[in-house]
């Protein structure tokens, strides 16, 4: 599903990513996961068009993506969430849902074509669609209310629900669960499972391991913009390099 080769970004002499190649199957629930600063997040940002990389290139359902927009890319099937929350945060949450159906919404083309009976209609399919996605991330009751009076964790629910809207085939969460109580990270754990079984391939960087542990058959470890691991979860606990890297161990101290 997506493919990135020799991935590089540096900023000025700060090489964030540096040469990473990663693949991620179609169905799976890949986790990427390092240190604070490994670049994780810019890896996001280089796949999902946010930034373009110094070198390598990025392939999505075999086609090469590499500096294409985000918006775009959405309607390629290929959506993040940001780590830091991004919702309209005055608007209810229905209408939050409703402006990532927007994407797919074809109101905008009927509205021209066929007039406003037809645009009505259109409407209510879409409205219709946002509340089932709603329910789906169990906000139905709270649609009404302003996005930045919800809580904490449902914020973050209300986030995957936008994404959702936009019919993802490929969802790239960024810190699903930070700031989560472990009531809310395993109701979040439940909801990617559930939209991973649904037919989303689902990408997730996460600093909590336990939860990356549970979710994810596949993880990637990144150190210092490289990949110093890969694999099962059960190997990636074990891995030296990986151990050394969270613990911070300096390689020439050590020696
Ligand atoms: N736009 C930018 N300009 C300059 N430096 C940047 C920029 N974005 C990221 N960096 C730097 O690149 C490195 C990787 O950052 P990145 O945000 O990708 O790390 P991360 O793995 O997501 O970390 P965290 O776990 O803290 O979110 C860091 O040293 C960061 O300061
Ligand atoms: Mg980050």
């Amino acid at each position: 599903m997506l493919e990135a080769r020799g991935l590089s970004k540096q900023f000025g002499g700060l090489h964030a990513v540096d040469g990473l190649s990663l693949t991620v199957d179609e169905g799976s629930i890949v986790g990427l996961i390092g240190p604070n600063g490994a670049g994780k997040t810019t890896v996001f940002n280089l796949v999902t068009g946010q930034l373009r990389p110094s070198a390598g290139e990025v392939h999505f359902k075999g086609r090469r993506i590499t500096g294409t927009p985000p918006y775009d890319l959405v309607k390629l099937g290929l959506v993040r969430t940001f780590q830091s929350m991004v919702l309209y945060s005055e608007s209810s949450v229905l209408e939050n849902v409703l402006r990532g159906c927007a994407v797919r919404s074809r109101v905008g083309f009927w509205r021209g074509l066929a007039g406003s009976r037809q645009a009505t209609r259109e409407d209510e399919k879409v409205r219709e669609r946002a509340l089932e996605l709603l329910h789906f991330v169990e906000l139905a009751a709270a649609r009404d209310e302003l996005a930045r009076n919800l809580p904490y964790g449902h914020q973050r629910a209300l986030g995957v629900a936008i994404g959702l809207a936009t019919e993802p085939e490929l969802l790239m969460l960024d810190e699903p669960v930070a700031g989560m109580n472990p009531e809310e990270t395993a109701h979040m754990a439940r909801l990617i499972r559930r939209v991973n079984a649904r037919g989303t391939t689902i990408v997730v960087v996460e600093h909590d391991m336990s939860f990356v542990m549970q979710l994810c058959r596949e993880i990637v470890v990144m150190n210092y913009g490289k990949k110093i691991a890969e694999g099962p979860p059960d190997r990636i606990r074990n891995d030296p390099a990986v151990v050394a890297a969270y613990l911070g161990v300096d390689e020439d101290a050590q020696a």
